[in-house]
């Protein structure tokens, strides 16, 4: 298993085709395949016909979504990879956003026992993110991410100009991640996001931006591979904003995942104050910045009851404690914190009077 240390390589470029040509070197002729989803292959893959061509790398598209993360997308590919003679020394290249890479790095893991692969992120979110920890996985049962690998891609390759084509919810979802990565770790890392301008993006400073963002998640997962300990800090804001996020799925008015986290980070950083002393003027600075750019999801005290026994299905929970990341002050964590219902009512209290 390739998880007990980060041994995949980051790589920033503008010039994928360059960067994919240092990998294909190492692979056999005929023995290059790449995975994608719909929009992304009409959007970026219809640019690289003439490199696939020329390489002799063929190609699958899962169609795109969350609800395409399952067992049938694995089937597809392994389907594909097995009639286009895919072998134990085949590599299989990944372009999409998290649900693509995912899955197909799920699909890669368990084809003969484990073939290569490589991820290409297309969307903020996945750039950030999904792209450094191994985790690879499929919805399964009803359950998120039920079924999975942690195995390393051989390379990321992050290129922030597949971000010119995604939406403004997106973005900002994936922004909040990296917000997250700023308050759980880097102050600087924080102020830099605060002074980013998201009305006229600098594509060159994203991309130094997102490295930051990056090695904050490296940090933590080098240091904690199986999540044991302080990389429960990347679960910052995600208790209640998992709550967030099915409830409010459940309720027919989704939001994205970057969106509920930041619920979640508001939530959680009155508990922060409460229980860890987190400095009060940070606190109001930081839920005026994030309701500003995230809006409000609308709850009253009626959706309590059903977002806290949503918080308590929440798999990182130990017995019925409910367990957070808590932060003492920006960049400070303070881990296996305990937090009675009573509280977290307020938190959600404070949260609805905003
Ligand atoms: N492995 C991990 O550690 C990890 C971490 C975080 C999230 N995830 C997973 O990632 C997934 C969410 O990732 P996501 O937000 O990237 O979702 P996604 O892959 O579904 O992409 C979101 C949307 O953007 C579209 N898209 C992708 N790239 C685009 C581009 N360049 N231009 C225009 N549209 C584009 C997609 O078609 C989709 O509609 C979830 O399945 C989540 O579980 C995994
Ligand atoms: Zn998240």
């Amino acid at each position: 298993m390739g998880n007990s240390k980060i041994n995949s390589k980051i790589i920033f470029s503008h010039n994928l085709e360059q960067e994919l040509l240092k990998w294909i070197g190492k692979y056999n002729p005929g023995k290059i395949f790449l995975a994608t989803e719909e929009t992304v292959n009409e959007l970026w893959i219809s640019k690289f016909e003439g490199f696939i061509k020329t390489n002799g790398i063929k190609k699958v598209v899962i169609p795109a979504g969350e609800n395409n993360k399952k067992i049938e997308s694995v089937a597809k590919i392994w389907e594909f990879l097995s009639q286009n003679g895919g072998d134990r020394k085949s590599l299989l290249i990944n372009i999409g956003g998290g649900m693509l890479t995912d899955l197909a790095g799920f699909a890669a893991t368990t084809f003969k026992r484990g073939i290569d692969f490589l991820n290409v992120p297309t969307t903020l979110l996945s750039q950030v993110d999904a792209s450094v920890g191994g985790k690879t996985g499929i919805n399964f049962g009803g359950f998120k991410n039920e079924i999975g690998t942690f195995k390393e891609p051989v390379a990321v390759i992050i290129n922030t100009d597949f971000l010119k084509t995604i939406d403004k919810e997106n973005f900002i979802s994936g922004f909040a991640e990296m917000i997250k990565h700023g308050l759980i770790y880097s102050p600087e890392h924080l102020d830099e996001l605060k002074r980013f301008d998201l009305e006229d993006i600098d594509y060159d400073l994203l991309q130094e931006i997102i490295s930051h963002s990056v090695q904050v998640k490296e940090y933590f997962v080098a240091n904690d591979p199986t999540e044991k300990n302080i990389r429960k800090a990347l679960n910052f804001g995600h208790t209640i904003g998992h709550a967030f996020e099915s409830y409010a799925w459940n309720q027919n008015r989704p939001i994205q995942h970057g969106h509920a986290v930041a619920y979640g980070m508001i939530a959680e950083l009155y508990l922060s104050v409460k229980i860890c002393n987190f400095p009060q003027s940070d606190f109001q600075n930081l839920t005026n910045w994030l309701l500003k750019l995230y809006g409000k999801f609308q709850i009253s005290a009626n959706d309590f009851d059903s977002l806290f026994e949503l918080m308590t299905h929440d798999k990182k929970n130990e017995a019925d404690r409910i367990n957070f990341t808590l932060l003492s002050e920006i960049g400070k964590i303070e881990i296996n914190q305990n937090c009675e219902r009573d509280l977290i009512y307020e938190s959600l209290v404070n949260y609805v009077n905003l």
